[in-house]
């Protein structure tokens, strides 16, 4: 009896920790304000919408390596020091192939309304060999559509003097 009550229990906190944890594919997805909230309490909030302000920094897509969610708006803010440039390089990137679907834009500056430097998707990666910001600050945004989702990207920062030496003299992993 006494062992069949245990038994019984530890089906109960099974149950719990199933419905608790596990991912179930029918369940309608938390709102990436739900899922942000949900993370802040153990973690950063899922690496969206950041600033930075440190002369390097890594970042990447949400839940990478694992695959982005769908309808996903990301922005990252970067300021370097003042008579400084960024020069950002993508170390990893694997978005859907087609342009137009999910993509990766880089302004010049901190707004939108900045020079475009690129806009990149799965056909048309980022080069390999970097980008640069004409001054101190460059925007980084990611949008993911509601179609298929893909890893996503990993990109790393540094500020350089372009005034200095033309290339800078560190070495990424590419993709
Ligand atoms: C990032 O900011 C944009 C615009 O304010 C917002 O629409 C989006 O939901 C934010 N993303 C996350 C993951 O919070
Ligand atoms: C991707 O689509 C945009 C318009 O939405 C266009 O301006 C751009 O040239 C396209 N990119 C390539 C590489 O064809
Ligand atoms: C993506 O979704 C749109 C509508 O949401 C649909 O028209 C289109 O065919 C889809 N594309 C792919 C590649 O699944
Ligand atoms: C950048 O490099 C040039 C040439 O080496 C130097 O004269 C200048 O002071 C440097 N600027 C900064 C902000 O470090």
């Amino acid at each position: 009896m006494e062992m069949h009550m245990l038994l019984w229990k530890a089906v109960s906190l099974f149950t719990l920790l199933y419905s608790l944890g596990l991912p179930d594919e029918n369940a309608p997805k938390p709102s990436t304000e739900q899922r942000c909230d949900f993370a802040s309490l153990y973690m950063r909030c899922d690496g969206c919408n950041e600033t930075f302000h440190a002369d390097s920094n890594d970042f990447h897509s949400p839940n990478y390596p694992q695959k982005y969610p769908d309808e996903e708006y990301c922005s990252w803010r970067i300021t370097v020091s003042l008579s400084h440039q960024v020069y950002l390089m993508f170390t990893y990137f694997s978005l859907q192939f087609e342009n137009n679907t999910d993509s990766v834009y880089v302004y010049d500056g901190d707004k939108e309304t900045g020079e475009v430097l690129g806009v990149f998707y799965g056909g048309h990666p980022p080069p390999k060999e970097g980008i640069y910001s004409s001054s101190n600050s460059l925007l980084v945004i990611f949008k993911s559509d509601k179609n298929s989702s893909y890893p996503g990207f990993k990109a790393s920062y540094h500020a350089v003097n372009c005034s200095g030496t033309a290339n800078p003299d560190f070495t990424y992993q590419t993709y």
